[in-house]
This record gives structure tokens, sequence and C-alpha cells, in this order.
């Protein structure tokens, strides 16, 4: 019996806030961030043949993918290598299928690509018997992209460095979440080297770390929860969103929208394009959904009611 199929999720998420404390002796940035799972899913089925080799995906939804540049790809590819390396020097990787269904918008901050690769490690994971440990996946995951080793976890984390440490924290799950996507994305990397261009805005270290140690408590509703997170509003900031900003101007209109249809707290999400707005529950973003969708302003935009989990 050579085939196995897997149907997993691969869920979107959200950063809550995102700063940058300087860069890495590889050239990459030291984040401070908190990532936050949302109920905005990719559908994976991936097929495992071993009587055969090579690699296909077929992507549903979106015509814009370039199998070779997947980040599925990416993964089964680093996964496979790694194996070999550390547990069989005879091993020939098997046949890998993958139908990918795309619902997260892509070069929109969400993490569809990152959250779709970390589904296929949790499968070959399972598939071949749990051969990494968590430390090993992590770092396969981290070289496959940044925001993958989060999506190992999902729920509510700090993410630090490059987003390979982690630490999971009280979940915030249950709150609502309107999200607006202008039509142009941004590209993470030009976000990057834009933002290194202006002039670094301080980061206290020490506020951060009090903010995230009050976050990290039992909630009573999610009216506590959103008062807990909005009690810090200075420090919910996005350092991408202002170089996001001069590459995509609509985020500011999106912003401008959610917050005059009653959003307490509205942010770009990662290097954007896309911008959250928080609420304590799906059917008060759904009121705000109505709201918006009508505003000529955002036409071009694409709108997605969600929910945090
Ligand atoms: O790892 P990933 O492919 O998601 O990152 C895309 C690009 O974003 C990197 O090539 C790098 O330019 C930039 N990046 C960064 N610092 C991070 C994460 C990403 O500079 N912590």
């Amino acid at each position: 019996m050579p085939t196995d199929s897997y149907e997993i999720t691969a869920n979107a998420k959200i950063n809550l806030f995102l700063r940058v404390n300087g860069t890495l002796p590889n050239g990459y940035h030291r984040l401070y961030t908190v990532m936050q799972e949302i109920d905005c899913a990719d559908k994976l089925t991936i097929t495992i043949d071993s009587s055969r080799r090579g690699f296909k995906i077929n992507c549903f939804g979106r015509s814009d993918i370039d199998p070779e540049k997947n980040l599925c790809k990416k993964a089964c590819d680093r996964f496979f290598s790694n194996y070999k390396k550390l547990k069989d020097e005879n091993f020939v990787a098997p046949y890998t299928e993958i139908d990918l269904i795309k619902n997260i918008p892509s070069e929109s901050g969400m993490g569809g690509g990152s959250s779709d690769a970390a589904a296929v490690l949790v499968v070959l994971q399972e598939h071949f018997g749990q051969p990494f440990s968590e430390e090993d996946l992590l770092r396969i995951a981290v070289n496959v992209g940044a925001d993958v080793p989060f999506f190992l976890y999902g729920g509510t984390c700090l993410c630090e460095r490059v987003g390979e440490v982690i630490r999971p924290i009280e979940s915030l799950s249950g709150l609502g979440v309107l999200i607006g996507k202008p039509k142009a994305g941004v590209s993470t990397p030009e976000c990057f080297a834009l933002m290194d261009r202006e002039e670094n805005k301080p980061f206290d270290e020490k506020a951060y770390t009090d903010y995230i140690e009050s976050l990290n408590v039992l909630y009573r509703n999610s009216a506590d929860m959103l008062e807990k997170l909005l009690a810090k509003s200075e420090l919910l900031v996005n350092d991408l969103e202002a170089p996001a900003v001069k590459m995509v101007p609509e985020i500011e209109t999106i912003k401008r929208a959610f917050t005059n249809a009653g959003a307490e707290y509205c942010c770009m999400t990662g290097s954007g394009s896309a911008v959250f707005a928080l609420f304590e529950s799906r059917g008060e973003a759904a009121a705000a959904l109505e709201q918006v969708k009508d505003v000529p302003a955002l036409s071009d935009c694409s709108l997605y009611l969600s929910e945090t989990v």
C-alpha cells in the first residue's frame, strides 16, 4: 500500500503588532511581534506515493502561483533532504502531489504561503513517524520561510528574531476580525529595504516584556481581552506599515474606512498589504463589513470576515 493521502487546512495569521529591533549578521531583521492565527484558510490534499518519484502541485482559486517557487515545494525539498541527512542516506523522496485550494490572498502579510508550507511539514512529519524533534522541525521551518515556524504552533504567540524564537501566550481566540486587502500586494524584501532607508524608531524592550506579561493572563471574556490588548495602544505599531503605505497608499484608505466603521484598533499585518480591524465578536466585525462594503474608495479592495483562533 504505497499511497497515502492527507487532508489539512492551513489558517492565516495577522501580526497584532510588529517591531523591528535591528538587523542580524545574516542581513535578516530582528523581529518582535505577536502573531495571531485567524480562521481564513487554504485547504491542502497531500498524496504521497512511495512507488514513484517526483512532485506536482495543482493550485485552485489562483492563477498566479508558480509551482516551482511555491513554498510547499520548498518545504518538501527541505524535509526530504534533512530526512536523508539525519535518518537514512539511502532515502529516495517519494512522489508527492499537492492539491491546494487558495483562499488566503497572496502578498497580503497573512502568511498564506508559509501556512501551506507548515501544513506540508506537519503532514510529512506524521507520514514518516515523527522523525524530527520539535527543535529540528523548527530549524527546517525557518529555512523554508520566516513565518513558517509560527504555523507549527498557531494560536497566539510572541515571535522573535527571524521568527523562529516562539513563545505561545494566552489565547486571544474568539475576537472578530475584518480584513481589507488592496488590489496591489507588497513584496516583503522591498518593504524591509524601504524601511532600512528610514530612521529607526526606538524599541523599548522592557515596555514590551511587561506588555506581553499583561497579555499572558486568563481573560474573563472578549471585552476583557480587547481591553487588555488595547491598554497599551502606543505599543501597537507595525514598523513595516510606513514603508508599505509608500508603495500601496490604499492601506491608509482602508484604515480610515475601518476606523469610521467603529473599529477600535486597526493595523497592517506583516509586510502588508492587508489591513485588519479587531472587534469583540464576529457579529460586530460583520456589522462593520456591512458599513464599509459599499464605500467607493474601497471598491478595488477585497474584504474578508474572520475570527481569531
Ligand atoms: O523568509 P522569507 O522568505 O519569508 O522572507 C522574505 C524576505 O523578507 C527575506 O528575503 C528578507 O529580505 C526579509 N526578511 C527580513 N527579516 C525577517 C524576515 C524577512 O529581512 N525577519
